[in-house]
């Protein structure tokens, strides 16, 4: 009898000691969120003297700013239908969304570690704050502005309804070089390369004019009707001007100057045909195109006969290629820095007598056809948008 409740007692021991050392060799190691991106804006309850988060709130006396933040890609953030198309993929991880709609009350689930550090096995929970027309506002008036349950200003002069602090450190270029900078391998066919806040610091305007003075212009203006007239800055977020949609109102910067040569109204058979355009970033503060590696600028130098009919085609492209799959890597970049220029040239030697047009087009373009076709983009989604169109007639004599 004694003997049996010593094996039994043996056996119960050992089967113990298995079962930890099973449960010690499959232990999830949970990994936490470091990088900005990797997390959301904690959890933010509405300001004092205020009824809600949302833009459209802030905009009922804000007037001027929802105008303007309206015309933004930051109000198209969540909406933009490459950004949807993308999400809905499995390769794209739960992080896509921190920069997009940063809030964790946007959010559907709070993230709070990664399984063995693995971006595809998040551990999350459901949100209970969850609010979906939150979301569709993308990156709101809240996301820039609201911190600690309060409204960030910069100045803590003014008679706000709502609770408020004063924290213009907060408030300046170092918000957008969260979003706008990250560089980052997160798997090997997946990387992150904004790199528009490192260009805009190796630049000339480093020190002389930040992502603010460039793309929130300063203006003077009653903040609120009624309030009197203060320092202000624009809402537009102007920057390449691509619309989200077919027809939606947008603003643009342009960061290109051009100086096209001259062409001569007549030449004679086999005299050669010379057209030079010359473009130079002038007017941004980093490399153009920046930002999201999809973007290029496209130029096209054609010219027809009298029947339209093309008899010579010059194409360039300025801007990043990569590859990737098998691994992601950068194959070229030809990006123009901060006051850099290029010349185009095109040259022809007509053989007979003709009247010909030299059409000469440079467009600011989003992402090519190719991957616009790829990610089932209709025609909905413009892809470029034109900045330079010229025509020149020609007389062959
Ligand atoms: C009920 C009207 C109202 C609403 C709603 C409102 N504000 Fe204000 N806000 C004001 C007034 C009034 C001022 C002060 C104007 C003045 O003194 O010139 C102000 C000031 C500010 C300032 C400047 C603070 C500073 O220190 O410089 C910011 C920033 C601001 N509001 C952001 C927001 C945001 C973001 C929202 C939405 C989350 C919002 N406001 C909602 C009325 C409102
Ligand atoms: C000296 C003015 C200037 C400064 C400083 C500046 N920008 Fe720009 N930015 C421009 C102009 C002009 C364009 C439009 C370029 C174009 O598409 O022709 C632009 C375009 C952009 C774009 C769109 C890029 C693209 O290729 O479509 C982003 C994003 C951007 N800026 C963010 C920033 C951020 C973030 C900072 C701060 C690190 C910053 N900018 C600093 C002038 C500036
Ligand atoms: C991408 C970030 C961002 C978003 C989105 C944003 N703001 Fe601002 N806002 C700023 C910054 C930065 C400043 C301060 C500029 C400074 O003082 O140098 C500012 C300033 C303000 C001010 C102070 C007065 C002024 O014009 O300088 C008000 C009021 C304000 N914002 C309201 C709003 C409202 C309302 C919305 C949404 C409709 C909004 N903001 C969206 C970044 C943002
Ligand atoms: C929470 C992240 C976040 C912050 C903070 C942020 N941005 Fe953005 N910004 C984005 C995203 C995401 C887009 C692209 C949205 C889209 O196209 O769907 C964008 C787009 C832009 C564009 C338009 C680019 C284009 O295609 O023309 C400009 C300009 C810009 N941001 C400037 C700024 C400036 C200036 C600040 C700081 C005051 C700032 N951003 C802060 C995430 C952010
Ligand atoms: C570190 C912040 C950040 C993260 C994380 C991020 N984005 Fe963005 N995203 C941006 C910014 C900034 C822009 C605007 C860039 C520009 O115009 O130069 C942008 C723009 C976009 C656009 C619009 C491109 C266009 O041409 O208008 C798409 C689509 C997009 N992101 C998809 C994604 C996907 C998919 C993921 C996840 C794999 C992701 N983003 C993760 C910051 C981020």
């Amino acid at each position: 009898m004694q003997k049996k409740i010593v094996y039994v007692s043996l056996i119960i021991f050992v089967g113990i000691v298995a079962y930890q050392v099973f449960l010690k060799a499959t232990e999830k190691e949970i990994h936490p969120l470091t990088k900005s991106w990797e997390k959301a804006v904690p959890h933010q309850q509405i300001p004092k003297g205020l009824a809600s988060l949302s833009a459209e709130q802030c905009g009922a006396c804000h007037v001027k700013h929802y105008e303007e933040w309206q015309h933004s890609t930051h109000s198209h953030a969540w909406t933009d239908l490459q950004f949807q198309a993308e999400l809905k993929k499995e390769s794209s991880p739960y992080l896509c969304i921190n920069c997009h709609i940063p809030l964790q009350n946007q959010q559907e689930f709070i993230v709070t570690g990664l399984i063995d550090g693995d971006i595809y096995q998040p551990v999350k929970q459901t949100n209970p704050h969850f609010d979906k027309k939150l979301q569709q506002e993308g990156i709101n008036c809240a996301s820039c502005h609201v911190r600690d349950n309060v409204v960030i200003g910069s100045t803590g002069t003014t008679k706000a309804p709502h609770a408020t602090r004063k924290d213009p450190v907060f408030l300046s270029e170092k918000l957008c070089l969260s979003c706008h900078n990250a560089k980052a391998v997160v798997t090997s066919t997946l990387v992150c390369s904004f790199e528009t806040g490192d260009e805009w610091k190796a630049g000339p305007y480093y020190g002389q004019k930040n992502c603010i003075s460039c793309h929130m212009e300063p203006t003077k203006r009653e903040i609120v009707a009624g309030f009197g007239e203060r320092l202000s800055h624009l809402h537009y977020f102007a920057g390449s001007g691509i619309p989200k949609e077919k027809g939606a109102k947008t603003k643009v910067l342009n960061g290109l100057a051009f100086y096209p040569s001259e062409v001569e109204k007549t030449y004679s058979v086999n005299e050669e045909i010379v057209y030079r355009l010359k473009l130079k970033n002038e007017f941004a503060g980093h490399r153009v195109p920046s930002g999201d590696p999809e973007r290029f600028f496209g130029i096209s130098m054609e010219l027809m006969d009298e029947t339209g009919k093309v008899v010579s085609r010059k194409t360039d492209r300025i801007g990043e290629k990569w590859e990737w799959y098998p691994a992601a890597k950068k194959i070229s970049d030809n990006n123009l820095n901060p006051k850099e220029e290029r010349t185009f040239t095109f040259s022809y030697k007509p053989t007979q007598k003709q009247k010909l047009t030299l059409a000469v087009k440079v467009t600011k373009n989003r992402l090519d056809k190719k991957s616009a076709e790829y990610n089932k983009l209709d025609e909905r989604y413009p892809l470029f948008i034109t900045v330079f169109d010229e025509k020149y007639a020609i007389e062959v004599k």
